[in-house]
């Protein structure tokens, strides 16, 4: 096809890329660039939404993915591995090392190198400017602070970046130091790597298995899984209370213990009580397996439960609309549905059978692994409240038939070590109750928590650090330092329509002015998390559009690239007993339910876990 009989069709700065498109690209292209331009796809019926989004990517799975390092790895015959190992080895059978610890972060855009503009903007302007929370905004039923904690247990499964031994500096300048918890503070800068491959030169590690996994449950390697193990029936360590035990240092026994607050250590408690039962469930069928191969099956399936809670659940509530319930539906059960595929099995390619279940993986020709951009998209530590409002479960219910309000306390007294010394106080009903209970926030401008901004990091064992950080800062700064491009780029490098100026960020008058008061009128400058804070949002969405574009393509990879969620997602992987454990588990209230049918049966009304309890939303 002659790009230039389209070229009027096409914004000016994606003419370039059009131009290089194969014929069918083109089509796939000139479909959703015609919906971008009107700002309508989310506004159209649901099967042609579904269309969109399909188009969109195939797309981006074809532009979208760019591999860091070397794409080559060890063979190895996969029926040797029928289980998820330790440190994430032996999942893809062209490649061994392939979303396993200490690997390369991936990329969804060629890099824009910023050392020369690392303080430019200041981070401290703008974190005191455009997002330090003032007034607190939350999300109206629609999410609670369960589904705030659900997505850091999920980034504990998925990411983190190796740290290099060299300590950087940051002060605030004069003009917002005396707004600023911390005047200067030290962090570790994340260390760079050779990638001694072409394309890409230089990147970065990720220190947890990519894979979903469990292992914000199980751990990144085999030293820690051991750990955690009771080496009776595949079992995992648990207290008596349902929740984790600690060493002697206080330290939870859990699989990631790194940078947690109480509301990710009871999904933590929660799963392993999970994962305890499914061992004992196998175990009544199968009495003469081993404690390891308890374990294995155990694990394979509780992942499995945990990424369909993901897919089905938790993001359908956050992504609010008919098209994305679709959408999301059929990532796991394909568009025939749930129905057919209980009863007959997989049919059909990805779209009608679903990811789940595919004859084979689909890495598209790119060895799996997470991304930087994915890293930059999650950045959502605006969703956590300032304080949680406790709640008795055991009370009589107060006259919103709610239960009955307690008290108020300071998230910030309920992270790191000082968190699971009140969490063993207030115990896990009650917590969860409470976060059940309660919206969280919205990830808008101006809703940053502040005790973030003075904030107590810990080391990869879950040790506190002597240096307090300015998360909001460091944040702004780690996209800058990682070469993650600024929010307009990012959204070319989409096909996203480009912003001209700030009206077409947003509506927000005041915003626009304390924007323009940083920015002045280069919007190529603005930060990536300030753009995705700042952005009008689809109505039903929780994240910014341009956010919503990596999860497109990396919801959809996690789970197709994996050959457990595949080639062997099966009776022979997983047992039937473990298949059926995972076809009858729809969602977190399931989990909750299964455990604690007292807490589910009294007070949880809404039909998701995710949502605000008082109320079916
Ligand atoms: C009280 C709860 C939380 C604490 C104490 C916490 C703390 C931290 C700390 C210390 C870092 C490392 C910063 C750096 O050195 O770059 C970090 C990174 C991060 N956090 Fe949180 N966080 C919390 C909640 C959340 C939530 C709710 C999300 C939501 C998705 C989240 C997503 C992330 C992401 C995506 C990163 C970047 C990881 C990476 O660089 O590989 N965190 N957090």
């Amino acid at each position: 096809m002659g790009s230039g009989l389209f070229k009027p069709c096409v914004h000016p700065d994606l003419r370039d890329v059009f131009s290089k498109m194969s014929f069918g690209d083109k089509i796939g292209f000139l479909f959703i660039h015609a919906f971008d331009k009107r700002n309508l796809w989310h506004k159209m019926p649901v099967p042609i939404g579904l269309l969109y989004l399909n188009t969109r990517r195939t797309l981006l799975e074809k532009y979208n993915l760019l591999p860091v390092g070397s794409s080559h790895g060890a063979l190895f015959d996969p029926k040797e591995f029928l289980y998820r190992t330790g440190d994430g080895k032996y999942n893809d059978p062209h490649n061994a090392e392939a979303g396993s610890q200490n690997t390369f972060f991936g990329r969804n855009m060629k890099p824009v190198d910023q050392k020369d503009e690392l303080m430019s903007p200041d981070p401290f302007v703008v974190v005191t400017k455009l997002l330090s929370r003032r007034e607190y905004k939350d999300t109206g039923k629609q999410f609670n602070i369960l589904a705030a904690a659900w997505i850091q247990f999920m980034v504990h499964d998925w990411i983190d970046h190796m740290e290099d031994t060299k300590q950087i500096e940051i002060t605030a300048p004069k003009e917002v130091a005396n707004e600023c918890p911390l005047k200067s503070f030290k962090f570790y800068a994340t260390k760079e790597l050779p990638t001694n491959s072409d394309g890409i030169k230089t990147g970065y590690y990720n220190v947890r298995t990519a894979w979903w996994d469990g292992s914000a449950v199980y751990g990144d390697n085999e030293k820690k899984a051991k750990k955690i193990r009771t080496y009776v029936d595949g079992k995992l360590v648990i207290g008596d209370d349902g929740l984790l035990l600690h060493d002697e240092n206080g330290v939870p026994l859990s699989g990631d213990v790194r940078n947690n607050w109480v509301g990710v250590s009871i999904l933590q408690a929660l799963f392993v009580k999970e994962h305890n039962a499914v061992c004992d469930a196998i175990k009544e069928e199968h009495p003469n397996l081993s404690d390891e191969e308890l374990y294995r099956y155990a694990r394979l399936v509780t992942s499995a439960v945990i990424a369909k809670v993901h897919t089905i659940d938790w993001t359908v509530e956050l992504l609010k609309t008919k098209t994305m319930r679709a959408a999301m539906r059929a990532n796991w059960y394909g568009l025939l549905g749930k129905k057919i595929k209980d009863t007959f099995g997989h049919i059909g390619g990805p779209a009608l059978g679903g990811l789940v279940g595919l004859k084979k993986p689909n890495n598209h020709g790119v060895p799996y692994s997470l991304t930087e951009e994915f890293t930059s998209v999650y950045r959502m530590h605006s969703l956590l409240p300032s304080t949680l409002k406790l709640r008795d479960p055991n009370g009589q219910p107060d006259a919103n038939n709610s239960p009955p309000y307690l008290e108020d306390i300071d998230i910030g007294e309920l992270v790191g070590l000082k968190g699971e010394e009140q969490l063993s106080k207030i115990g896990f009903e009650k917590q969860t109750l409470s976060m059940g209970y309660q919206a969280c926030g919205a990830l808008e401008l101006w809703n940053y928590p502040s005790f973030f901004r003075d904030l107590i990091p810990q080391n990869l064992d879950g040790t506190s650090r002597s240096d307090r950080i300015d998360l909001a800062a460091l944040e702004v700064y780690r996209d800058r330092e990682r070469s993650v491009p600024r929010y307009n780029e990012f959204r070319r490098r989409l096909f996203l329509i480009p912003i001209k100026s700030w009206e077409d960020l947003t509506s927000d008058k005041d915003a626009i002015e304390a924007i323009r008061a940083i920015y002045g009128d280069d919007v190529e400058k603005l930060d990536l998390l300030v753009g995705l804070m700042a952005e009008k949002k689809i109505k039903g969405f929780a994240i910014s559009e341009t956010a919503f574009n990596i999860f497109i393509i990396m919801a959809s990879r996690r789970l197709e690239s994996d050959r457990f969620f595949t080639s062997d997602f099966n009776e022979k992987t997983y047992t039937r007993k473990g298949m059926q454990w995972v076809k009858t588990t729809e969602g977190l209230r399931d989990v909750i339910n299964r455990h604690y049918p007292e807490i589910t049966a009294k007070w949880m009304k809404s039909s998701s876990a995710f949502s605000v309890w008082d109320a079916d939303y």
